[in-house]
């Protein structure tokens, strides 16, 4: 594949090349505000709400582009509405609730209806026929997936928790989905992938431990055919993977992955905002 521009260049000629080449209604002077948690939402990782600068309720401001300055009432201040409506775009159903309901019960962060519904398309767009999933939970991601693959595609999905598997055979179950379509494997993501073949995926959904998230994107990329795409789940990690104040374990592991993910040649990479942040990254 041809090197996109400032692939080999270090971090800040990167970010000065890539401002460059953005258009110019891209080149803001600050990032809108994060999306905040609502009340009462459902039981998958929300983002946390956070303070808002003096500055926060302003539209983002564009200089020297009369294309990239809107009129300031055409630009909702809190852009939590928006991601809430997306959250909410699709309607959900009794499988999905329940699954989120036992998600809840079992203290397993399962994805939004947000990443659900990309998660869904994806698996549409690719008529994946098989996929493989790190983190089974309560089955409320594969259940997204399955209802956009093909209807003979079967999903592998892998986690330590036979008790959280046993749940995510009960939504199956209760989605209707036919026991055939879904292998289950109990164990450690780093001891079952080697195991999986080479190239043959279609899609493959990271949502195990975060902290192995860099050594499980190098098997995910080795399952994957070309064309097949990585989704790393949780991959804002509810808004602390922006914060570079942010410095545990898991946000500077889950911010190494997106940046090296972002660098890497063998893919085409892009970070959607859905739930808690979804990396998606189409192999080369
Ligand atoms: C975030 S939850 C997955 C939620 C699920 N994808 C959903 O949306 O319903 C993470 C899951 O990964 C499992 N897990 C944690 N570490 C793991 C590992 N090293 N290998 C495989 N699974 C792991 C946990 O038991 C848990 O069920």
């Amino acid at each position: 594949m041809t090197a996109s521009p400032g692939k080999n260049l270090k971090p800040a000629a990167h970010a000065a090349a890539l401002a460059c080449e953005r258009p110019a209604q891209a080149r803001c002077s600050r990032r809108p505000a994060a999306p905040v948690r609502r009340p009462g939402r459902p039981a998958h990782r929300a983002v946390a709400s956070r303070r808002r600068s003096p500055q926060a309720g302003r539209p983002p401001t564009c200089r020297g582009s009369r294309a990239a300055s809107p009129p300031e009432d055409t630009i909702a201040p809190d852009k939590s509405v928006s991601w809430a409506y997306s959250e909410d775009f699709l309607p959900s159903d009794d499988a999905l609730l329940r699954a989120a309901d036992r998600a809840a019960q079992l203290g397993v962060p399962a994805v939004s209806p947000g990443q659900g519904a990309v998660l869904r398309l994806v698996a549409a767009a690719l008529r994946a026929g098989a996929v493989a999933e790190v983190g089974t939970g309560t089955g409320v991601s594969g259940l997204w997936l399955l209802r956009g693959m093909a209807p003979d595609g079967v999903l592998t999905t892998i986690d330590t928790e036979a008790e959280h598997q046993r749940a995510a055979k009960q939504t199956f179950a209760d989605a209707g989905v036919r026991p055939t379509r879904v292998r289950t494997i109990t164990g450690r993501a780093l001891d079952v992938l080697p195991r999986l073949t080479d190239g043959g995926y279609d899609l493959v959904l990271l949502d195990g431990d975060p902290l192995e998230a860099a050594p499980t994107v190098e098997h995910a990329l080795r399952l994957l055919r070309p064309g097949g795409v990585l989704a790393l789940a949780h991959a804002l990690h509810e808004d602390r993977v922006p914060d570079p104040a942010r410095r545990d374990e898991v946000t500077t592991a889950l911010r190494e992955v997106a940046r090296s993910l972002r660098d890497d040649d063998r893919v085409v990479p892009a970070m959607l905002p859905a739930g808690d942040g979804l990396l998606l990254a189409a192999r080369v």
